[in-house]
């Protein structure tokens, strides 16, 4: 990864941030990204102290303007792209009875559209590197989940839109890769949406069964050395990615059995 040029989209904090510090590691340069410019630049100095090679750009991916200028600034900067991964997401919590139809709206804009965005203006660059173009889906983007409609939704849009990048550029050399992330630890006061649009502030994970930041940006970059198009993390997301499109409604019987002690675990 030496020398190559990298955006990780929504890296001020959480998984982002730990991708872009891996990435610092393996010597790429990186491009880090968020809306709130005073974390970005927290971000910055406490990865400057792995690699100077470390800027930001400040915006909303889910603007096209915002996307374009994002992609602009990296070839401005170093002159080319190699690697965009495309890490912005919110999730949501709630059944879909009680919930505000904006919730979709806004949940869908910032997993698929602020994906989307993104990378339409990075394509004809990552084409000329033969880049790596990647996704950070969930496991909750396997099959639909109890209580996690919206979120289930844009993570699973984004399989087929990889999957036609995929097709359209088979003959540009471009790695299209898709990681299906498990319960990970958070940072302190990582927000979600409840069903009626409201911010909802998340329980802290120390206590739970998660991945660590650093064990999933450690499979992205395995992802992108590889070239792979999947990625699934968790026993929980081989299991069901193995088991969903061979026995649907066994396991949906087992979610149904299971849903309260999932509830609790996806607080
Ligand atoms: N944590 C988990 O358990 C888990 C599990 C499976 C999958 N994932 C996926 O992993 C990704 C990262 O999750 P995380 O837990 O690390 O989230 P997080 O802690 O909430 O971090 C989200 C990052 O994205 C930025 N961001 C959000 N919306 C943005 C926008 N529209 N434009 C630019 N930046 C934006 C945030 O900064 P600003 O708010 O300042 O913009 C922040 O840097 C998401 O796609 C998520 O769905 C997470």
């Amino acid at each position: 990864m030496i020398g190559k040029v990298a955006i990780v989209t929504g890296s001020s904090r959480g998984i982002g941030k730990g991708i872009a510090l891996d990435l610092l590691k393996a010597g790429a340069k990186v491009i880090l990204n968020g809306r709130n410019e005073e974390r970005l630049q927290t971000t910055q100095a406490l990865l400057k102290n792995t690699s100077d090679d470390v800027q930001y750009f400040c915006c909303d991916v889910t603007s096209p303007e915002g996307a374009k200028q994002l992609i602009d600034f990296a070839i401005q900067s170093h002159g080319r792209l190699d690697i965009l991964i495309n890490n912005v997401g919110v999730s949501s919590r709630g059944n879909v009875v009680d919930s505000d139809p904006e919730v979709f709206e806004r949940v869908m804009n910032s997993n698929f559209m602020g994906s989307v965005k993104p990378t339409i203006y990075a394509l004809e660059y990552l084409k000329k590197t033969k880049g790596s173009l990647v996704f950070i889906s969930s496991v909750a983007g396997i099959r639909g989940l109890p209580g996690l409609a919206p979120y289930c939704a844009s993570k699973m849009a984004l399989r087929s839109f990889a999957e036609s990048i995929r097709i359209e550029e088979s003959k540009s050399g471009i790695h299209v890769g898709l990681i299906y992330v498990g319960i990970t630890e958070i940072e302190h006061n990582k927000e979600s949406i409840s069903a009626d649009g409201s911010p909802v502030v998340l329980d802290d994970r120390s206590g739970k069964k998660a991945q660590s930041i650093s064990y999933v940006s450690k499979k992205v970059l395995k992802n992108i050395k590889r070239r792979k198009f999947i990625t699934t993390l968790s026993f929980v997301g081989v299991l069901n990615a193995f088991l969903q499109p061979r026995f649907p409604m066994l396991v949906e019987r087992l979610i149904i059995r299971s849903s309260k002690k999932f509830k609790e675990k996806s607080k």
